[in-house]
């Protein structure tokens, strides 16, 4: 598949959100992230407003659910359209039913792990998953500053996709931008989040082209 951007809206103007999604037509995905104030001490959007986005957005959403009960909220995201939901794996109860029920509703499953959750006891889940996302800040706000103490991470999920022949993507998400992105597609990664480096970017497409050219070189 190669390498895929996924602008996070969560910095962009929320009053506008259809507006702003049209102002990154080179993005593969547009990445949602929704806080419910429980899981990270925050509290974003939820299912009536993604439903109404994933209607005028031309890319498909790549939902984030930061949210305490995944069990019960992830597979309607999927109802509601996103070609991806991600839940997290502190906050799944069931993950491999959460997966077959996302999967089943014809989106991509994916888990989030918060850095310091280790990738190894999940090693057999990964065939249920079309993606991880390792987390490369603690989940909550946008702006934060890149963890490096997370790379180790997502070679090791690397190794593990390889060596079980899975075609599962690695997701990053937290302080990528144009400084940190190739460390990112050296330990691993091919699909990438950027919220405050695309969205504080004058240009935020061609943002998003320039992170893309940077994590293929
Ligand atoms: C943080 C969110 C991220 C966030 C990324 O909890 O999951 O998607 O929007 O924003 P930046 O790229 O600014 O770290
Ligand atoms: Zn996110």
């Amino acid at each position: 598949m190669g390498i895929q951007i996924t602008p996070s809206i969560l910095n962009a103007d929320l009053s506008r959100l259809a507006d702003e999604v049209a102002r990154i037509p080179s993005a593969d995905w547009v990445h949602v992230d929704v806080m419910d104030n429980h899981f990270v001490p925050n509290l974003t959007l939820g299912l009536p407003v993604v439903e109404a986005l994933s209607k005028h957005a031309s890319q498909p959403l790549d939902a984030h659910l930061m949210i305490e009960d995944a069990d019960r909220w992830a597979p309607a995201y999927a109802e509601a359209g996103c070609g991806s939901v991600t839940f997290h794996a502190e906050a799944a109860k069931a993950p491999v039913r959460l997966a077959r029920e996302i999967r089943a509703q014809g989106a991509r499953a994916s888990m989030a792990l918060k850095p310091a959750t280790p990738i190894e006891p999940y090693e057999a889940l990964l065939a249920e998953l079309d993606m991880v996302l390792i987390m490369t800040v603690e989940p909550g706000f946008g702006g934060q500053k890149f963890l490096d103490l997370c790379l180790p991470k997502l070679r090791t999920a690397r190794e593990l996709v390889r060596k079980h022949g899975l075609e599962t993507w690695l997701q990053v998400d937290g302080g990528v931008s144009l400084e940190t992105i190739e460390r990112c597609a050296e330990a691993g990664a091919d699909v990438f989040v950027a919220g405050s480096a695309v969205y504080s970017a004058e240009d935020p497409d061609a943002m998003v082209q320039a992170l893309k050219a940077t994590a293929e070189a």
